[in-house]
């Protein structure tokens, strides 16, 4: 949800700059700008809607003229995307210019007090409002207010989210930044400085990096270092700098051509990754410490209630028939966009569970707080280590799948599911109510999945290109399954809308009958999850009264299947394994299938139209 890269040093700023946002572009991708600050202290500003590559079109000439400066990759919140919209902002005098991410929710009341003082605004944002509050602060309010306790002091009045940096013509070589709500990030080099949304930007430049914490703000120059103050009070505060884990390898395509495709084929990797260290099967156990050290919190817990947005959500349903069906613990799972407005009971004995690959979406992170409030022991399941939703919970477990840098979420979504399996067998185990045989033959499947996954890869990514090329001219999908492959199917389905832009509805099948199937004839295509363990004699009468209507059926069977596959359209055969884990490796032929039909379609399957990685707005 918009990207913001700075830089103060003695390279290239426009190289470290546009490079940058071409890492942070996930998070928005409609409109992009720079702002540099030239050996004259004063501003060169570009910006244009559209991507990263079209605001080098227009901004190349800005090449080597430059030892600082800033820029932003968008994703609209306010106002369309257009060249007037598209951040930096500079202030009425043209001395101040600011990239935003996030939402400052007061300010049209804001913007009406700077019209009456006389200030104009050329873009419909909430951005350019705050940077003429930061200039009313300097020259209209007091003209001793120096540029950081202007940012302060403006920053006092907005309400909502941000992650700003801000410079002033006046104060060359000085960055300000702050955070409220949205990610930021200052990347320590030897004589010079980074400020990005993520760590991306400046991974190869160096591995040192402070995470600035909510509701604090720094000033960073070559002169002095970096500054960080409380945005309320001017406190100063000692940063914690830490150690990039991340690489520069993790962060590139690695011969693929899509993000999205190196992420599904990772998923052996990943899902090993997240049980690295935790799955012991020849010991017989699940270390876990986060669970473990509250173990009781979970055992004694009313219910467990799972929180999450979008895939997440998925992930958190077939949590809850895991947790259900071996911990034998109540849960319940929610929107946190629903389950943050509507006053939900929340007590002290409840254990609520966020999950989140970024860590850093707003609904999820608002529900969290609010469970907090009400005295829930808060649990995060996230994929970017130290995102500020990993950071609020009590405890928690990442998921290291590594970054996923395409939109639409693959390997972070299996890696949820790892997680969840972990959780619940070790609960199970701990509760009594796992026996030691089922505990340990469940761990060994559970071990098995990597390797199956990648027979999964090796068997079904020819065959999906191929069902794919007789379906990019389909303008609806339903998807169906029963039990744990109701969710898969529900993921299925929100992968290929959202990469392909054809609609697409996940249902369990049995649903089917009350409403859905008058939409099936023989246009309709029915993407049906049926594996052996799970219902499989219900699923067969339901693709026997698809049939009888004409639908298409694409059926993802356990190898040697007859009955479901003898009917069928088209067939994709996964391996066998436990009924729990089937939503695991059914999910990846599906992947593949919205990823073909997507790229076959002319989609850019990374970015998406209107979405973005991060979605740090409400
Ligand atoms: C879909 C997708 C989104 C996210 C959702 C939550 O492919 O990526 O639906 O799952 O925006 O994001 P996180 O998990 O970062 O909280």
């Amino acid at each position: 949800m918009c990207g913001i890269v700075g830089y103060t040093g003695f390279q290239d700023a426009y190289d470290i700059v546009i490079n940058g946002l071409r890492r942070l572009e996930y998070r928005g991708y409609d409109s992009a700008g720079i702002v540099l600050e030239n050996t004259a202290n004063s501003f060169s500003v570009e910006k244009t809607k559209g991507k990263v590559d079209d605001l080098v079109n227009i901004s190349n000439n800005l090449k080597g003229t430059a030892k600082i400066g800033m820029g932003h990759t968008r994703w609209a919140t306010h106002g369309v995307p257009s060249d007037r919209n598209s951040h930096p902002h500079v202030s009425n005098n043209g001395k101040i210019a600011i990239v935003h991410n996030g939402i400052i929710e007061n300010y049209d009341t804001i913007k009406t007090m700077l019209i009456e003082k006389g200030f104009s605004f050329k873009s419909e944002t909430d951005t350019e409002v705050l940077v003429n509050l930061i200039q009313y602060f300097i020259t209209d309010l007091n003209s001793e207010t120096d540029f950081p306790t202007a940012v302060r002091y403006a920053l006092n009045e907005v309400y909502g989210a941000y992650a700003i940096t801000v410079m002033h013509e006046d104060y060359p070589g000085l960055l300000v930044v702050a955070r409220l709500g949205s990610p930021l990030a200052i990347g320590i080099g030897e004589k010079e400085y980074f400020i990005a949304s993520d760590a991306s930007p400046f991974v190869e430049f160096t591995k040192e990096a402070i995470y600035l914490e909510e509701g604090h703000m720094a000033t960073i120059s070559l002169e002095d270092g970096v500054d960080i103050r409380t945005i309320q009070d001017n406190s100063k505060i000692i940063p914690e700098i830490q150690e990039l884990k991340l690489s520069l390898e993790q962060i590139e395509k690695g011969g693929f051509e899509h993000f999205m495709l190196k992420e599904i084929f990772e998923q052996p990797k990943s899902i090993h990754d997240t049980m690295r260290g935790r799955l012991i099967v020849n010991e017989g156990v699940i270390k876990m410490a986060g669970i473990w050290d509250h173990v009781e919190r979970f055992k004694n817990a009313n219910r467990i209630i799972i929180i999450a947005c979008g895939t997440s959500w998925h992930a958190g349903l077939i949590g809850e028939y895991l947790i259900e069906e071996f911990a034998r613990i109540p849960v319940e799972v929610e929107y946190a966009s629903e389950f943050r407005y509507r006053n939900p009971i929340i007590t002290d004995k409840d254990v609520v569970i966020a999950i989140s690959q970024s860590g850093e979406t707003a609904d999820t992170m608002a529900a969290l707080k609010l469970a907090k409030e009400k005295g829930a022991f808060i649990y995060g399941i996230c994929n970017v280590v130290d995102s500020s939703i990993a950071r609020i919970t009590d405890a928690g477990s990442y998921t290291h799948a590594g970054p996923e840098i395409g939109v639409a979420s693959t390997k972070a979504f299996t890696a949820q599911l790892t997680i969840l399996s972990l959780i619940a067998l070790k609960l199970g185990k701990h509760n009594g109510n796992l026996g030691n045989a089922e505990f340990m033959s469940l761990i060994s499947e559970l071990d098995a999945i990597p390797k199956k996954i990648e027979e999964v890869l090796e068997g079904t990514h020819e065959l999906t290109q191929n069902i794919a090329k007789d379906f990019i001219n389909a303008t609806n999908f339903l998807y169906l399954g029963r039990g744990y492959n109701y969710p898969a199917a529900l993921e299925g389905a929100l992968k290929l809308k959202e990469i392909s832009y054809i609609h697409a509805e996940g249902y369990p099948a049995a649903e089917m009958k009350h409403g859905p199937i008058a939409l099936i004839d023989e246009n309709m295509p029915i993407v049906i999850i049926a594996p052996k363990k799970g219902h499989y004699d219900k699923i067969v009468s339901n693709v026997q009264e698809i049939k009888a209507r004409k639908g298409k059926v694409i059926a993802v069977v356990n190898k040697g299947d007859t009955q479901v596959s003898s009917m069928a359209d088209y067939v994709i055969e996964i391996p066998e394994t436990s009924e729990c884990f089937s939503p695991i490796v059914a999910s990846v032929p599906l992947q593949l299938l919205a990823y073909y039909i997507a790229v076959y379609r002319g989609a850019n399957v990374d970015q998406p139209r209107n979405l973005a990685k991060s979605v740090t707005v409400e």
